[in-house]
């Protein structure tokens, strides 16, 4: 099975509209001569949404696509401060990211309700990328892999074969993020093979073969050469590189080489 390589990037809490604007149109500029691209995929705030989708409707290069960095699973309703799914679909996103670490350390969620996010955006046709990764004690008392393991099946519960099938996974180890420190790429792709080896107890072989697992945690331009050319890494999830243009692009172009 070939699985198509993607790029995200996730600009986190940075960037007012202007500067999303101005940065998707500096990548889309990057990317246009190239023909061999992985998808490509930019997750603004949640207000910088609609700004980005229409510059990259205007562009029309269909070579970058949009994510969320989180959602709510309700539709609807009492639940002041929160976005849907339906809402981010109506400004063309179709990725959303879910449970990243900073989401799970300062705004407390947990594998349930990142569950509940998974489902909600599957069942609206949209992508999950659902993140998960150890923390550096962890590490050191070596429990890194039944963490995951843990975190991965908690997510997936009660989704179908078909939907795993579709998702993404983010493997980013926590004491990698933003931190300069990279995973060796031989580690990360240990980790990743773990983590399709859950996929396969719970989903099936055929949905583990199938579901794209990235990397995350100080990806730069001369380490994904090297990330890309491991078995099971299908992509990065990319924080601070892909907030300027040309190393995003440096990423994106290298992941393909
Ligand atoms: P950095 O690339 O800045 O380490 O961030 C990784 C990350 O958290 C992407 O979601």
């Amino acid at each position: 099975m070939s699985r198509k390589p993607i790029i995200a990037g996730n600009w986190k809490l940075n960037n007012l509209s202007s500067a999303s604007v101005e940065l998707v149109n500096e990548i889309m500029d990057g990317v246009k001569n190239e023909t061999i691209l992985p998808e490509i995929v930019v997750a603004p705030v949640f207000v910088s949404i609609s700004a980005v989708n229409d510059a990259i409707k205007k562009c029309g290069c269909g070579k970058v696509k949009l994510a969320a960095q989180n959602c709510y699973w309700e539709e609807s309703g009492a639940y002041t401060g929160e976005v849907s799914v339906p809402m981010l679909q109506e400004f063309g996103v179709e990725y959303v990211i879910i449970g990243h670490s900073e989401r799970r350390q300062y705004f407390s969620e947990t594998d349930e309700m990142i569950n509940k996010k998974a489902k909600a955006v599957l069942e609206k046709g949209l992508i999950p990328i659902i993140c998960c990764g150890e923390t550096l004690e962890q590490r050191e008392e070596g429990i890194t892999d039944a963490h995951i393991s843990s975190q991965i099946k908690g997510a997936l519960e009660g989704i179908s074969k078909e939907d795993v099938a579709k998702s993404v996974i983010a493997y980013e180890p926590i004491w990698a993020i933003g931190t300069g420190k990279t995973c060796d790429s031989t580690e990360a792709n240990r980790v990743i093979k773990m983590i399709r080896n859950v996929v396969a107890e719970v989903a099936g072989a055929e949905s583990a073969d199938a579901i794209r697992i990235l990397y995350g945690g100080s990806v730069k331009p001369d380490t994904i050469e090297e990330q890309m050319a491991q078995s099971d890494i299908d992509g990065a999830l990319v924080g601070g590189a892909s907030l300027k243009a040309d190393s995003f692009v440096n990423i994106v172009t290298g992941s393909v080489k």
